[in-house]
């Protein structure tokens, strides 16, 4: 469920036409939707309205201000991975108590970063980063509450790039390794294991392999419990699903929220979830210009302003996105087979191969949907192509939330070497 819809005959986000703000931001230009990001924020918490809970948004998906700013609003949490992303955060308005610091390779400098503001809880994924985070803290004169995250060895299928929980991946600590995990961390100073964490892998469909995972860190609970630990907190990462296309059909936040119902049962934790893709994924499209339509050797290629640079989902991942004229197109319009392609030199950088689309012709104007989680925050300059703008719409209104870089503001962290011109 979104809220982009042609209105007279011009593709919308909420009140406002996707023509006027390109026609004032140009392209190509990332443009989210403050409706539909509450309303898949509130969907989530009313599905867990009983559940003891923290939604920490995954930020990673969309690290825009505005929409960081908007979530907290209403209450969010953040998982973040970097020392940037939580500096991002707190800049939006999430209080430090209500952030997760995960990932696999946390710095020194992010360690301390999270000790100093009292971040919620580290998820710790190995155990030389458990020792790095106890000596911190410990120098800091504080104990860092802590989950581990363990990998239940569940595949969840999905795309091999975005699946996490079996033994190859690199992430979490090894499954029969947790015991002797929480023991370690028993004793180490600086540190308090407060719950554990689990993320099996991203745009999952069906419930079933969330509950093998959840099953399995709901028993360790038990387990740890039993052995004098005081587990008070259970991460269930993210990963749910949404629609690319017709005919996806993921199961819904309630039947996920019933399940974790089910597989809670009384253990009487806090829950933390870390949705990304869940909330921001439907909330935002892509709008890129067409610059040439080029026929060569039986194939037509459409030429867009937009390249891998601005959207990389496709090249990297085989991602499919729908691709929507922002004019629409007559009801009996013939539709034919064309190459989405961009302007970046790598046989990649192509969105769509014998795509049906209705006849376009330079100047045109397309939106590729489901574009708000993994697009902006993967784009580059690749090329020296300027990071690509943002906007945010509220009914009738709507904001630049990130201005294009010019030139200047491109290469001016760069510097060619004294030696060059002193000779
Ligand atoms: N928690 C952890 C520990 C994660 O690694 C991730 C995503 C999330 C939560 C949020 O997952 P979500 O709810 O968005 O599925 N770039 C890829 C997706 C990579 C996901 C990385 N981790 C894509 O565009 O499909």
């Amino acid at each position: 469920m979104h809220h982009f819809a042609y209105r007279s005959g011009v593709l919308h986000c909420e009140g406002v036409s996707l023509e006027a703000i390109a026609a004032e931001l140009g392209t190509p230009t990332y443009v989210y939707s403050d409706a539909t990001l509450r309303r898949h924020y509130k969907v989530l918490a009313d599905a867990f309205a009983d559940v003891r809970h923290l939604i920490a948004y995954a930020v990673k998906a969309n690290s825009n201000l505005g929409v960081i700013a908007t979530l907290a609003s209403l209450g969010a949490g953040a998982d973040v991975v970097s020392g940037g992303e939580m500096l991002r955060a707190m800049k939006a308005g999430v209080p430090a108590s209500r952030i997760v610091f995960s990932g696999v390779g946390k710095s020194a400098d992010e360690i301390a970063l999270g000790l100093t503001h009292g971040i919620h809880q580290f998820n710790v994924e190995s155990l030389p980063e458990l020792e790095r985070i106890s000596s911190i803290a410990v120098k800091m004169g504080k104990r860092a509450p802590i989950a581990f995250r363990v990998n239940p060895h569940v595949d969840a299928g999905g795309h091999a790039h975005i699946s996490t929980g079996s033994a190859e991946h690199k992430f979490g600590i090894a499954w029969h390794e947790a015991d002797a995990a929480y023991d370690a961390a028993r004793s180490l100073p600086g540190i308090e294991p407060v719950g554990i964490a689990v993320h099996i892998g991203s745009q999952i469909f069906r419930v079933a392999p969330f509950k093998e995972a959840w099953t399995k860190v709901a028993n360790l609970v038990r387990g740890l419990r039993a052995r004098g630990f005081a587990i008070s907190r259970l991460d269930f990462g993210g990963g749910l699903g949404v629609p690319y296309k017709p005919g996806d059909d993921p199961d819904s936040p309630a039947v996920y929220a019933a399940q974790a119902r089910e597989v809670l049962g009384d253990l009487g934790v806090e829950l933390i979830l870390e949705p990304g893709r869940l909330i921001a994924g439907n909330a935002g499209v892509m709008m890129s210009r067409v610059e040439y339509v080029k026929e060569r050797d039986g194939r037509t290629f459409v030429i867009l302003d937009s390249g891998m640079n601005d959207l990389i989902r496709p090249a990297l991942y085989s991602a499919h996105h729908e691709v929507l004229p922002v004019r629409e197109p007559a009801p009996d319009a013939p539709l034919a087979p064309v190459d989405l392609v961009g302007p970046v030199c790598e046989s990649t950088d192509r969105f769509a191969k014998d795509r049906p689309m209705p006849p376009m012709k330079a100047g045109d104007l397309v939106a590729f949907m489901t574009a708000g989680a993994y697009g902006a925050t993967l784009s580059s300059q690749y090329n020296t192509r300027p990071l690509v703008a943002e906007a945010l719409v509220r009914g009738d209104a709507w904001a630049v939330v990130r201005r294009r870089p010019s030139f200047e503001d491109m290469i001016a962290l760069e510097g060619a070497p004294d030696w060059i011109s002193g000779g």
